[in-house]
């Protein structure tokens, strides 16, 4: 087949891989089409991959064997790793591992570019568009690359959650930001024949270009805290979608200009949403400074801000879900941690088969990640018309007899509406606190991700029912089961 009539071939499959995505991204709008849009998305990339392949064996000149060998090799070597890992992992180490896959998208588009750049600076091509995408593809590879490993490991614990501030970070975060700009400037004027460069020390400015913008990844991430890690992984997600675009402009590849542009605008905008959920702007987190990771205080009994705290037995609580006529669950990151989503469900089950009507409420940055707990509840096959995002359950939270909140906590907190000193204060909660009764499962006065005291525990309508949240809802389901 002539090479133009191949090519044609080749790029329809691609786009139509393209459109795929575009749909695939479309049903992960809800929870019911979420895991079809996932399907269509990978099946998407499969025919994109495949189609790049075909063009590669029969495209004049082919590959040579070498070639081949390279992309077998890393095919089996990535793959491998990607497929172990996402099945290895577990829910609440989730934002890890996308953190990594952000790594490795950034560095890939990194090298796409910085290679592309090896072979045609000082060439005919090498125009002034040529050398923006590259140096942009670079930069913000880089950047996406370190700052993404950062990220994952201070959410794996590997280097402290809290915002590490050293006298030095700022100063060496402009240096480097000055040596990138510097070069990039030099690279450009090259381009456009302002500046007569060496092929040789062209290649050289890229490779400081590269390192600066690693060390500048490094020293961005670092005074960030560990609440704020899912806002910046999700910024970098969008990092990673614009690197992947600008390398697409780079190789002129339709396919990865189109799926680039998709994810980064999809990062951003969920960046955006997460900033809103938390009453911040994205410039206020990446500033840094805020949250410690987690914390604890005290023991059960008394609050640190003071107030009592009535405990209740699994006795009391079943009593008062079972009696109820109105429940709403409130799912945080405890139950996250605890695996508790059957648990909850079969709870759910049990009381609806008494008459009782349940609801979930669903806030924003309830967890760890975006859409965490609408994630768990369906692995956990809860029917999507009871999950109620915040906007639509807070009227109703007042109907309710009973609120019971399991393993959430900030995003539960009144101070967020009553203390401008408190550090979440302006943040949209889920109003808990208007419920007719409360009932908290949580194994102690431990704090949440923001590390501060949540006034909802003395309330005088709140039972704390101290436990693991599986535990603790297993033993209220056994107990409603023997009124
Ligand atoms: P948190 O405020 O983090 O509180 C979780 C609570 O779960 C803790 O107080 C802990 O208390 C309890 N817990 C831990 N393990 C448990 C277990 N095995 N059983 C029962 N309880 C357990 O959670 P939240 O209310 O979901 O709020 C999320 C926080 O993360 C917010 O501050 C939010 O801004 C932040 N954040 C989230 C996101 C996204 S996208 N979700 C992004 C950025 C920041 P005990 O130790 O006493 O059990």
């Amino acid at each position: 087949m002539p090479g133009d009539v191949l090519y044609t071939f080749v790029f329809f499959a691609w786009l139509i891989g393209a459109s795929f995505f575009v749909v695939g991204l479309h049903q992960m709008n809800s929870p019911a089409t979420a895991r079809n849009g996932n399907k269509l998305s990978a099946l998407g990339m499969t025919i994109a991959v495949g189609a790049t392949l075909v063009w590669l064996a029969l495209r004049p000149g082919g590959l040579s064997v070498e070639a081949w060998a390279i992309i077998i090799a890393g095919f089996l070597i990535g793959g491998g790793i990607g497929l172990y890992l996402a099945r290895a992992v577990k829910m609440t180490a989730m934002p890890q591992l996308v953190s990594l896959f952000n790594a490795v998208g950034g560095g890939a588009a990194a090298l796409v570019a910085v290679e592309d750049f090896f072979h045609v600076a000082n060439t005919p091509e090498y125009s002034i568009s040529t050398s923006v995408f590259v140096v942009l593809g670079v930069v913000i590879g880089c950047i996406t690359f370190s700052g993404s490993i950062v990220a994952a490991a201070k959410l794996q614990g590997m280097i402290s959650g809290a915002p590490i501030i050293k006298p030095w970070t700022r100063p060496l975060t402009l240096g480097v930001a000055a040596v990138a700009g510097i070069g990039t400037l030099i690279l450009v004027l090259g381009a456009a024949g302002v500046l007569g460069i060496d092929s040789s020390i062209a290649n050289l400015i890229l490779i400081v270009i590269f390192g600066a913008a690693i060390i500048f990844g490094v020293t961005l991430v670092l005074p960030i805290g560990g609440a704020d890690m899912p806002v910046v992984i999700s910024l970098l997600n969008s990092f990673t979608g614009t690197a992947a675009a600008m390398s697409g402009f780079v190789i002129n590849n339709p396919v990865l200009i189109i799926a680039g542009a998709l994810v980064g605008a999809a990062g951003a905008i969920l960046t955006k949403l997460m900033a809103d959920a938390m009453n911040r702007s994205i410039a206020n987190i990446m500033v840094g400074g805020f949250g410690g990771g987690d914390a604890a205080a005290g023991g059960a009994g008394a609050a640190a801000g003071g107030g009592t705290v009535r405990e209740v037995n699994v006795d009391d609580a079943a009593i008062m879900l079972a009696y109820a006529q109105k429940v709403i669950v409130v799912p945080g990151y405890g139950l996250a941690v605890a695996q508790a989503q059957h648990a909850v469900r079969e709870l759910a089950e049990v009381l609806e088969a008494r008459g009782v009507e349940v609801s979930y409420a669903i806030h924003p940055v309830a967890g760890r990640m975006p859409g965490h707990m609408n994630v768990l509840l369906a692995e956990a096959n809860v029917p999507y018309p009871q999950l109620k995002e915040m906007e639509e359950i807070n009227p109703e939270f007042e109907r309710a007899d009973v609120a019971l909140v399991v393993g959430a906590n900030d995003v539960t907190n009144p101070a967020a509406r009553t203390n401008p000193a408190s550090p979440i204060y302006g943040m949209p909660i889920l109003d808990v606190d208007k419920a007719k009764n409360i009932i908290v499962i949580k194994r102690s006065m431990g704090r949440g991700y923001a590390g501060i005291d949540n006034e909802l525990y003395t309330d005088l309508k709140t039972g704390m029912y101290f436990a693991d949240a599986k535990a603790g809802l297993e033993g209220l389901t056994g107990a409603v089961k023997g009124l």
